[in-house]
Formats: structure tokens, C-alpha cells, sequence
């Protein structure tokens, strides 16, 4: 009996997506039309971002993000690490367990990129601490919005904090990071959908569902 392959999955659609991208390439603004998109269509799904998913995370990107508080190049891969096994814990794990679909601004591929391509720190030491972190987890789909940084600094430099973290890192720090992240992407091709962040937020918006729709047809095909 053949029958029950044909017939639609009831299973939960347990999908962790990750949205990815230097500053202001406008992961915030896709995933709150993503998800605005799903809760349209009556499926739910969990927004969240790293730093700060939980409220330990949250505390520790106030530090993160505080341009006055000097910190280390490791003390700043320690504090980004326990903010995701924190988020794992806390969100993550529990909300894909119940069978949800989550949303994260950001994951792991941000420290590869920020710290280790962006900041110098060994890729092998950031790729060890990130699996423990990990704790197993991983992205079933990572969409890297990507942004040129011309783009990225007239879009920074039009926000107060922007312009202070664009100026005290500088241009070379980005170009390292966007390299970083499509680095990344070459090397994980398969989980990775990668987009030119200076189309339209319509036509971004309209390109993600799709390809949700051509990879997980049993959740997203209505
Ligand atoms: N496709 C787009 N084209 C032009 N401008 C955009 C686009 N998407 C977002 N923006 C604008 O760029 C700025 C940054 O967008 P957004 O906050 O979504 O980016 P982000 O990746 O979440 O940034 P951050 O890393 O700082 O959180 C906002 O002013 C937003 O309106
Ligand atoms: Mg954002």
C-alpha cells in the first residue's frame, strides 16, 4: 500500500531558517516580512537574533554593541559564544523540538565572519568553539543577504551608532567580513541561498519565499 507517500506530511515542519549579512543589509527587514508573510498564510513561526535572543543575550549585547566599552578580540568571541549557547538552549532547541519554524537573525556564520575573517582570531578556534556552542544544531536553510560596502556604508553612516561602528572599524574590517561570508557560502553551498542585497525589499521578499516554496514544498506550498 502505496497510498500514504501521496498524502500530505502531518509532521511538524521543524525548520531552523538563518538570516545572514553585514550591517544594514537588511536581515531585520526580511525576516518581519517573512514572518508577517507566514502568519498570512496561517502558519506560525518564531522571530529571533543573536546577540540577544534570551534575556542573558540581551545584556551581553548591550555590551557587544556599546562602542564606549573596550573589549578584546576573544573576550568578544567568549561573550557572542555564550550568548548562542544560551539562545540554543533557551529558544532554539526548545522551539524546534515542538516542531516550529524559527527564524534567526543571525548564527554561527556571523562569528566566522566578524571574528574570524572581520577580526583576525584563528578560523580553526572559531570553528571549534562554534561547535561546541552548537551543541549539534544546524541551519536547514541560511539566506546571506549580500551588501557591497559602498551600500553598506551609506546605509550605516545614515544611523547615528552606524556611523560610529562604521568609522571606528572601518571599510577595510566590512570588506573582510562580506569576503568572509561569501567564503562561507562557496563552502556550504547546499544549505546556503545567497542574494544581492541592493534589489528591492519586494523582489528580496518574493525571491526568499520562493525558494522556501522549492525547498520545502510540504511546509510552504499552500
Ligand atoms: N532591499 C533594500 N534596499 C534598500 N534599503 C533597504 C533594503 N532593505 C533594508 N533597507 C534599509 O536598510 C537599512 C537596514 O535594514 P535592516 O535594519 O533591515 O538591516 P539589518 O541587516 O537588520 O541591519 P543590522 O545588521 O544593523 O541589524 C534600513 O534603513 C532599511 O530600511
Ligand atoms: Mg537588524
Amino acid at each position: 500500500m502505496t497510498l500514504s507517500h501521496s498524502l500530505p506530511s502531518s509532521d511538524p515542519p521543524r525548520l531552523l531558517i538563518v538570516f545572514e549579512g553585514v550591517d544594514g543589509s537588511g536581515k531585520s527587514t526580511q525576516i518581519n516580512r517573512l514572518s508577517a508573510r507566514l502568519d498570512s498564510m496561517g502558519i506560525l513561526s518564531l522571530p529571533t537574533r543573536e546577540p540577544g535572543g534570551t534575556p542573558l543575550g540581551q545584556k551581553l549585547r548591550e555590551i557587544l554593541l556599546a562602542p564606549e566599552i573596550a573589549v578584546h578580540p576573544e573576550a568578544q568571541l567568549f561573550l557572542f559564544l555564550a550568548d548562542r549557547v544560551q539562545h540554543a538552549e533557551e529558544v532554539l532547541r526548545p522551539a524546534l523540538e515542538k516542531g516550529m519554524i524559527v527564524l534567526s537573525d543571525r548564527f554561527a556564520d556571523a562569528t566566522t565572519a566578524y571574528q574570524a575573517f572581520g577580526a583576525g582570531l584563528s578560523r580553526e578556534l572559531v570553528a571549534t568553539l562554534n561547535k561546541v556552542a552548537l551543541g549539534g544544531l544546524s541551519p536547514d536553510l541560511t539566506v546571506l543577504l549580500d551588501l557591497p560596502v559602498p551600500e553598506l556604508e551609506a546605509r550605516l553612516t545614515s544611523r547615528d551608532i552606524g556611523r560610529t561602528r562604521f568609522e571606528t572599524l572601518g571599510r577595510d574590517y566590512f570588506e573582510r567580513v562580506r569576503r568572509g561570508y561569501l567564503e562561507i557560502a562557496r563552502v556550504h553551498a547546499d544549505r546556503t541561498f545567497v542574494l544581492d542585497a541592493t534589489f528591492s525589499p519586494d523582489r528580496l521578499e518574493s525571491l526568499i519565499f520562493s525558494e522556501l516554496e522549492r525547498r520545502f514544498p510540504e511546509t510552504f506550498v499552500r
